[in-house]
């Protein structure tokens, strides 16, 4: 089969997994999924993470492709979670005398996982591993995604094996690298991976990139997705970006709506909003649309307006389950606005607000509630809180 090398002798071992429906059970996978390992073949070979247990024997087949009866001396774990480390038991029977390198958080979840407490190589931050020609170090980020996480520099091509870091949904269709793809694609996926998986870290993913700014990065190898070589400093923005909750302008309307009353309210507030220029203007229902996809949008646009029915006295549940979500990822730096419409006594509005108190973001007055259908008074406050919006809109990006 066909092989794709980094550089002479480093090579892409990434699977595409098309079959998963839900990454970590949760996060839908339309486009699939890529798990990324690398092997660098030098007077020692040396692997870079693994891939999910699922797919250990096509893995394998790539590995037997490249090395024939050559064995593999050291796997680095630069994080344990199992879609990265789910092959370490079958490559430590493949392999017998494989050392296993990681940091001092590696080990003790490696025991927990797998029950292998045995050739092992603990390294701590810059630490050198020397396989010859090439020559790799090691840097903590912890929480990018979980505590034991690191990326490895490999300092003869200067390649950034970066794991969960700059890592995006979606399989690889046949591009590897970012000059192979047209990149707007990856850049949403991206953004979903990042906002999705790691977005509740983002001051420890700004203290990552802080802490790797210093490194000559030629090329960036991420666990997930695309090979970075040409945009590294595109790709490397986005994260500074998204991790420091910068914003674009626009607005995500969230609405729960059972018979469509609130969801009129929400469609008169998106006209009014568009008529005062407010471009990127995203309705959504959460009964339909996945959170992951709503979450990523909330975001990239700096405005949202959340809208409720009022459902056995309480918010419409689909909504309050998203906003749920986006207090547990702390979110912040948003403007939020709120409406709804109920029947009898209400219940949509009134937890609204103490979402609103609890999150702590601008708030956007006036809340606008309705009894039933939208009626004239209540559409002119839903016209005057969709001008609040796009009027602190305008100020704050024109
Ligand atoms: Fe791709 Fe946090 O594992």
């Amino acid at each position: 089969m066909y092989k794709v090398n980094l550089s002479d002798d480093i090579y892409f071992l990434g699977i595409n997994d098309r079959r998963t429906s839900l990454f970590e059970n949760l996060w839908p996978l339309p486009y699939g999924v890529t798990y990324n390992s690398y092997l660098i073949v030098d007077e020692k070979v040396c692997l870079i993470d693994t891939v999910d247990r699922k797919f250990t024997d096509d893995y394998f087949e790539k590995l037997d492709d490249i090395l024939g009866e050559r064995v593999v001396d050291y796997v680095v774990v630069n994080h344990v979670e199992p879609d990265h480390s789910g092959s370490l038991s079958a490559i430590r029977e493949k392999y017998p005398n494989i050392t296993i390198v990681g940091n001092k958080k590696t080990f003790p979840m490696i025991e927990n996982f797998y029950g292998i407490t045995e050739d092992i190589l603990t390294v701590a931050d810059g630490d050198e591993l020397d396989l010859g020609k090439h020559k790799l170090n090691f840097y903590t980020i912890p929480m990018v995604h979980w505590p034991e996480s690191m990326v490895t520099f490999e300092s003869t091509e200067n390649i950034l094996f970066s794991n969960d870091a700059f890592g995006s949904f979606g399989a690889l269709d046949g591009g590897v690298f970012d000059d192979e793809v047209n990149l707007s694609f990856y850049e949403e996926e991206a953004m979903r991976y990042f906002t999705n998986i790691v977005g509740k870290y983002c001051p420890h993913t700004a203290r990552a990139l802080v802490k790797l700014e210093s490194l000559d990065i030629k090329m960036i190898a991420p666990s997930h997705g695309l090979i970075w070589r040409s945009h590294i400093a595109y790709i490397v923005e986005k994260y500074q970006q998204w991790s420091s909750y910068t914003t674009e302008k626009g607005v995500v309307i969230l609405v729960g709506s059972m018979y469509g009353n609130t969801e009129k309210m929400a469609d008169a507030i998106g006209r009014q909003m568009a008529v005062r220029g407010i471009k990127n203007i995203r309705t959504y229902d959460p009964s339909k649309t996945h959170v992951s996809n709503i979450i990523s949008d909330v975001f990239k646009y700096k405005g949202l307006i959340a809208g409720s029915c009022a459902y056995n006295n309480e918010m419409f549940p689909t909504l309050e389950n998203v906003l749920k979500e986006i207090q547990h990822k702390g979110i912040k730096d948003h403007l939020l606005g709120v409406f709804g419409s109920y029947s009898w006594n209400g219940g949509g509005v009134k937890n609204l607000e103490k979402f609103a108190e609890q999150i702590k973001w601008e708030i956007i007055n006036p809340s606008v509630e309705e009894k039933g259908a939208l009626k004239k008074d209540k559409y002119e406050e839903a016209k005057a809180l969709a001008n609040s919006m796009a009027d602190k809109l305008n100020e704050l990006f024109d």
